[in-house]
């Protein structure tokens, strides 16, 4: 085979002779990127939990307050869902090995799908193996060039990848802003298909979308909504079923979707919605055709989850009620609590290493908050995200209180 020419080379450095540089190594190359990356406050480092999820877990040999999981309702922990979990795989093997529709679609996800309509008030439901993956094959098997998608300028980043996936116009409104959602929908008039998207909860804000509105902007202008209910999905509405359906808006929806990883405490999403939509999500949404099916196990703990909230439907309210009194109770300290609408707490910081050290100071008093930094969030909105789980106790938040006060109240730590 011939060399390739020195003109071929897409990313050449050529010196004046006319000679290729020596390109620098890769790891030496992402070493330095990340360099910068830490100078900045950024890197992001993982932890290993030990043991299980609890609202106390263990943390380099050390037992801390767990305030950071989106095990909302304890639910990971449940000895039901646990048991449930462990019969499927003893049933059906660790996993569902093949695509759904090759030979991995089992008895446990047909069980799931049916809960789960029954449990949205669908017509049907479909099950994603992650919410990522949902949301992009939802978004990129409906539109497509020549169409619109109008999505909420903080949005997680499965819509926006989904949004850019689908090659479809792009059009943001501002953060729970119907009016504008208006004017961006008026001005996009001639488009084929709309369709506009939000979450319910906002996950790095906790606050909710005005869904009445938006659904009303959406009929207004013929277009399509999807709701992604992630951290909404067994916190709010009967039985968990999402604020939609708190809101009594489940018919103004046409695509439900939310995730099984979550406050249901086991992995994977669903999308909830009309007969037609989901026939068309199997045929046409690669993330779910050219991908491993979800774990029977999985399957079973999600269902075995919302058996649950269909047998204690206040699980999700108390929670929000305790988050809220404690989010007041900061704020009256003075403390930056942006919501309290939801389980969801943030605390804004706005630097970024600001809220490293304010994280760090609050695990070396023994509770594990979470500091979200760029580019989760917009620059100079770091914050601390505070969510509380129905399983803490009153002592626990008691000291998280006394502890952010202590650091916060008084200008900060550092
Ligand atoms: C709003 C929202 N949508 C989708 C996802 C993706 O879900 P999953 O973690 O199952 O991929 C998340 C997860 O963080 C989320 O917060």
């Amino acid at each position: 085979m011939p060399s390739p020419s020195i003109s071929s080379l897409s990313c050449s450095k050529i010196d004046a002779g006319g000679v290729l540089a020596e390109r620098p190594a890769l790891a030496a190359e992402l070493a330095r990127e990340m360099e910068v990356t830490e100078a900045a406050g950024l890197k992001r480092r993982l932890r290993i939990i030990e043991g299980a999820q609890q609202n106390v877990v263990s943390l380099a040999g050390r037992e801390v307050v767990l305030l950071c999981s989106n095990n909302y309702l304890g639910l990971a922990n449940r000895t039901e869902v646990v048991e449930a979990a462990a019969r499927a795989t003893r049933d059906f093997g660790a996993g569902a090995v093949s695509s759904r529709l090759i030979s991995g679609h089992m008895s446990a996800h047909a069980a799931l799908e049916e809960r789960l309509a029954e449990w949205k008030g669908t017509e049907a439901a479909l099950v994603f193996s992650t919410g990522y993956q949902a949301n992009i094959g939802v978004i990129s098997s409906l539109v497509g060039p020549g169409d619109v998608v109008v999505s909420d300028e903080l949005n997680h980043a499965s819509l926006i990848d989904g949004c850019r996936l689908s090659r479809a116009d792009v059009a943001i409104y501002r953060h729970n802003d119907a009016d504008h959602l208006r004017g961006v929908l008026a001005a996009r008039r001639g488009s084929r298909r709309v369709l506009v998207i939000t979450e319910s909860v906002f996950s790095m804000d906790g606050d909710i979308a005005p869904l009445a509105d938006i659904a009303a902007a959406t009929r207004e202008h013929g277009g399509w909504l999807m709701v992604d209910e992630a951290h909404g999905a067994g916190v709010f509405g009967p039985c968990g079923a999402g604020v939609a359906a708190e809101l009594g808006l489940g018919d103004s929806v046409d695509i439900h979707m939310g995730t099984l990883g979550k406050a249901l405490g086991s992995f994977g999403a669903y999308v909830a919605g009309s007969r037609a939509l989901i026939d068309h999500l199997i045929n046409r949404a690669r993330s779910f055709i050219f991908s491993t099916g979800l774990p029977p196990s999985a399957a079973a703990a999600a269902e075995a989850a919302i058996a649950i909230l269909q047998r204690e439907p206040d699980l999700g309210l108390g929670l929000r009620r305790r988050a809220r009194d404690l989010g007041l109770r900061l704020r009256r300290a003075g403390i930056a609590v942006t919501n309290l609408d939801s389980q969801i707490l943030p605390i804004l910081i706005g630097d970024a290493r600001a809220t490293v050290a304010v994280a760090e100071a609050l695990l070396e008093r023994g509770y594990y908050v979470a500091a979200i930094r760029p580019p989760t969030v917009p620059e100079g909105t770091s914050r601390l995200r505070l969510s509380l789980m129905a399983t803490h106790d009153d002592a626990q938040i008691g000291g998280v209180e006394r502890a952010l006060v202590e650091l916060l109240a008084a200008g900060g730590a550092s």
